[in-house]
């Protein structure tokens, strides 16, 4: 199939990719984190044929994206009081929650599961074509199985051009790195994937302890190890082990740095992350992107602090240089 290129700036165009949602379509479309692979989430056949386009397992569940926050309760049943709360602080913004399914939601968008992730995002102009038609969508990053999560209508194409219908280009994402999923049904409300929202900004709106992916352990389908992954391999080191590397003289390298580095050498592509966390997020995965097209041998990432405003980055690096065993 042709993938139509549609431009969030023309209002003819975020009507056409209207349209062709309702229609059963697949539109890719801007979010403030990363671009996602829509199809109506009322139409299960339009839904299952981004598992195709995708090549991702059925039973790894998508996100529901809703065109206003009073459409939680269609979406979901049995809604906790904190649910509410955190829609109406944080949303339409980067936080996804994970509640009971809705009776009518299809088993197509959840993987089989009873629960379901809603949010509302921020980008305008996907809630320009959401509210025209006042739809919900099911997206998934815009990304082939395992790749990396596209942050650019260009990246959406390097890897799903001819297999989908439209991608509405909206500009570069602002954040980079997916939301946050919050799990709200268990008796601990506990972050299930880091994203730009950190426990504490939830905890500050709940007041009440909320965990963090590593205090417990997540046994979600899609919550693989191996994931976010660049095509070069990609080695995270710390500053005194990528220096000490660096002096052996490699050669067809790339590497992302934060500090200063020893006297730059041919055929070492260097690039300077932002050092703070929310300007390292979105640069992370269109530097990666950078480096993969380099034709280089493998991608270097000196390794960044620690602390809460970086767990979605490390939580990311560390997938993305994830070898599987086989
Ligand atoms: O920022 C984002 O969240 C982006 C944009 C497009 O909104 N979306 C995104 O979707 O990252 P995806 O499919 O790449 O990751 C969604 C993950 C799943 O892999 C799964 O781990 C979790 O969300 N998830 C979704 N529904 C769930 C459910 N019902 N129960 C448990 N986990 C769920
Ligand atoms: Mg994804």
């Amino acid at each position: 199939m042709n993938t139509l290129r549609l431009n969030a700036q023309q209002g003819q165009d975020i009507a056409t990719a209207a349209d062709l949602l309702q229609q059963g379509k697949l539109v890719a479309v801007p979010t403030e984190t990363v671009y996602g692979l829509a199809a109506d989430a009322s139409n299960p056949s339009a839904v299952a044929g981004i598992f195709t386009a995708k090549g991702r397992p059925a039973n790894h569940p998508l996100i529901v994206h809703l065109h206003a926050k009073t459409a939680l309760g269609e979406w979901a049943k049995d809604i906790p009081a904190a649910a509410w709360q955190l829609a109406e602080a944080f949303w339409p913004g980067p936080l996804t929650l994970l509640l009971p399914k809705a009776d009518h939601a299809s088993p197509v968008i959840t993987g089989g599961l009873n629960s379901i992730g809603l949010r509302m995002p921020a980008h305008p102009a996907l809630l320009q074509v959401l509210q025209l038609n006042q739809l919900a969508v099911a997206a998934p990053s815009a990304n082939r199985y395992k790749k990396l999560s596209p942050t650019s209508a260009e990246q959406v194409l390097a890897g799903l051009n001819g297999r989908i219908d439209a991608v509405l280009d909206g500009g570069e994402c602002e954040h980079g790195v997916e939301s946050t999923i919050v799990h709200l049904t268990g008796e601990q409300i506990r972050i299930v994937r880091a994203g730009p929202i950190t426990a504490s900004q939830l905890q500050a709106v709940l007041k009440t302890t909320v965990l963090q992916p590593q205090q417990h352990q997540v046994q979600v389908p899609g919550n693989v190890d191996a994931h976010y992954q660049p095509n070069t391999p990609l080695r995270c080191l710390d500053s005194a082990q990528l220096h000490a590397l660096l002096l052996e003289q490699p050669s067809n390298i790339a590497v992302l740095h934060l500090n200063a580095l020893p006297t730059a050498q041919a055929s070492v592509f260097t690039t300077q992350m932002p050092t703070d966390a929310a300007g390292y997020a979105s640069q992370l995965y269109r530097q990666l992107y950078q480096a993969d097209k380099l034709g280089v041998t493998a991608i270097w990432c000196e390794l960044p602090p620690q602390g809460e405003a970086w767990l979605a980055v490390h939580d990311r690096l560390r997938r993305a240089q994830f070898i599987e065993r086989t």
